[in-house]
């Protein structure tokens, strides 16, 4: 375990070449769940880094985008029928898995969610989330069980590998194509359902080198990226996002006050007509500072994985290249290095009161004087930091301004404080959550 930031720095930023992978490389399980990005380990990662830096670029991002606000109506037309009184309880929980999986549905998969695609999401994540962690933390036991690990995955993944081949063979057949994340990494491969060479190229006029395009198996699989990576993580952000707001009404109402002023309000509040005509720009995002010192201060205080991992790609001594820190310890090949963030952003001396929620520490007057870089890891730090950092915040501002707008969150007498950890031994997961809503005044 390392937590001195000038170690961290070495281990995810300066010194990446002996660190760059998460687990020791060579156990072969290719399947849907292993040979996703972040699984992915040297060449293989390298090369798969590339093609997501070629879905991720601002440009295609902006296109996807008008898919959230579709998705944010569908819940704001959901919650406007169920505020009868001006006033409601609602399971936030249940809420935001209906937004996420409809998001992730619409704007990676091309499809509105299903009881199939629920229930689908549902059992990939609860089994390949244990085999992601068996790969990850006993490569060993992994030779050892690999067939049973096949296997297990091939009754577990089936719904969704069957919907990619057939809605990729279908766009092939039809020369149809999709707003979303599927129609961007179909564009990546070599040849299409049929065999015939593609011409086409996601990165505007640069052509792919044949080298790193996709096979038909690659593009299926790196879909499965999704259901693992995104909906945990956005689930954790809003729900305790929500949350915070409820307890603290002088933040939401200053929030409030922010959106209101910079972009507009959100309708008359009556809630009948009016939620398809706040669809928010996205460039006016960026001019809200103190949603964004809002979210860094929810992922400080909730981060999503409470720690990262690192394996030694060769025997390496820690501090002892052109650094202040020598500390003389010999890290061997293929040891795993963890580092804490969770702790870290609970550390008073890094976080004073750190357990107080105060978006203050991240105004832009504040963040450079006092918080180093390395103490702060809620998306990781350095090249293998997460590869959709923008496009979350993006979908996370976008969806926290739609429903500050329109809903006032308040406490209940049953909303329990401080909210309650998931039991995950991965992540930080929201436990039910009952807060109030009505509309704002
Ligand atoms: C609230 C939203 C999110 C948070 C807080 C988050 C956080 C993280 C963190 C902490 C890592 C590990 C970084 C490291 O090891 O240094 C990571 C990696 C990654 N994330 Fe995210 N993530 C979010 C959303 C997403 C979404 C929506 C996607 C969609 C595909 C995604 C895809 C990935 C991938 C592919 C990696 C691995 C990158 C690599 O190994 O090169 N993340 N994320």
């Amino acid at each position: 375990m390392v937590s001195d930031p000038e170690l961290i720095k070495q281990i995810l930023d300066t010194r990446f070449g002996s660190f760059a992978d998460r687990r020791p490389p060579a156990i072969d399980v290719r399947s849907s769940f292993s040979y996703i990005l972040p699984a992915l380990t040297g060449r293989d990662w390298e090369r798969m880094h590339r093609n997501y830096k070629r879905v991720f670029t601002l440009k295609n991002e902006l296109k996807i985008v008008p898919k959230i606000n579709d998705c944010c109506d569908k819940l704001i037309e959901t919650w406007n029928k169920r505020i009868t009184d001006k006033d409601n309880e609602i399971d936030i929980e249940q809420s935001l898995r209906v937004l996420i999986l409809d998001t992730m549905a619409w704007t990676v998969f091309g499809t509105r969610v299903s009881p199939e695609f629920t229930e689908g999401t549902r059992r990939l994540t609860q089994c390949l989330l244990p085999m992601y962690l068996i790969v990850t933390l006993f490569p060993k036991l992994t030779e050892k069980i690999s067939r049973a690990i096949k296997l297990c995955v091939h009754t577990h993944d089936k719904y969704f590998l069957d919907y990619l081949n057939r809605e990729i063979t279908q766009r092939d057949r039809n020369g149809s194509r999709g707003n979303d994340f599927l129609q961007l990494f179909m564009d990546l491969r070599k040849h299409n359902s049929f065999g015939e060479p593609l011409v086409q190229s996601v990165v505007d006029d640069n052509v792919i080198p044949d080298e790193d395009r996709l096979t038909e198996q690659e593009n299926v699989w790196q879909l499965f990226t999704f259901p693992f990576w995104n909906f945990r993580s956005m689930f954790t952000a809003l729900g305790f996002g929500l949350y915070e707001l409820a307890v603290n009404p002088d933040i939401q109402d200053r929030l409030r006050n922010e959106i209101n002023t910079t972009i507009g309000g959100g309708g008359d509040g009556c809630g009948d007509d009016d939620n398809a005509s706040d669809t928010i720009d996205v460039n006016s995002l960026d001019k809200l500072v103190y949603l964004e010192a809002f979210l860094l201060e929810v992922h400080r205080k909730y981060p999503v994985f409470y720690r990262l991992s690192r394996s030694v790609s060769k025997d390496t001594v820690l501090g002892s290249t052109g650094s202040t820190t020598t500390t003389g310890i010999m890290m061997p090949k293929n040891q795993i290095v963890n580092i804490p963030v969770h702790a870290l952003h609970h550390n008073s001396s890094h976080y004073p009161e750190p357990e107080l929620f105060d978006p203050d520490r991240f105004m832009p007057e504040n963040l450079s004087s006092n918080i180093n870089p390395y103490t702060y890891l809620a998306y990781g730090i350095g090249p293998r930091q997460c590869i959709a950092k923008r496009f979350s915040q993006m979908q996370l501002k976008l969806v926290l301004c739609r429903l500050i707008r329109k809903y006032e969150f308040y406490r209940l007498i049953d909303t329990t404080v401080p909210p309650v950890y998931h039991n995950n031994p991965e992540a930080v997961t929201v436990s039910p959550i009952k807060l109030g809503i009505k509309y704002v005044a």
